[in-house]
């Protein structure tokens, strides 16, 4: 019966990989819109981008979802000489990728 387990671990490895893409996918999609963006003209970010805002490193250590959302489309309510833009005119999809990945970075 040496078949019937072989089955069932690749069953077990085909449901592995189905649940690990989107992940995957928002990662990577996470990590384009802050390079595209330009984000990093300001934020180090996995060793590379400017000083003059903290690293986004571990941003979801530091702050949840709505915090992050705030900082990015009401920059000015938290910080009213702030010198980051807002971002409040990105499709709503763009800003929940954002959102979600840096709530991730932990
Ligand atoms: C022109 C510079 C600039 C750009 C561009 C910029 N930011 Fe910021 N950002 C700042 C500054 C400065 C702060 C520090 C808080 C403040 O002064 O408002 C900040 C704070 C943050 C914070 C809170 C971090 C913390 O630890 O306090 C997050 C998260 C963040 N920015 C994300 C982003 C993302 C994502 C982008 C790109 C979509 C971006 N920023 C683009 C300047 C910038």
């Amino acid at each position: 019966m040496k078949w019937k387990l072989a089955k069932t671990a690749t069953l077990a490895a085909i449901c592995a990989l189905i649940t690990a893409a989107p992940a995957a996918a928002d990662e990577a999609r996470g990590r384009e819109l802050i390079s595209s963006l330009g984000c990093k003209g300001c934020h180090q970010f996995e060793g590379s981008g400017g000083t003059l805002a903290p690293a986004l490193d571990g941003t979801g250590e530091r702050f949840d979802a709505e915090r992050i959302r705030k900082q990015l489309t009401e920059p000015g309510s938290l910080n009213p000489n702030t010198m980051m833009p807002s971002y409040s005119h990105l499709p709503e999809e763009e800003l929940k990728s954002l959102v979600d990945f840096l709530a991730e970075l932990k």
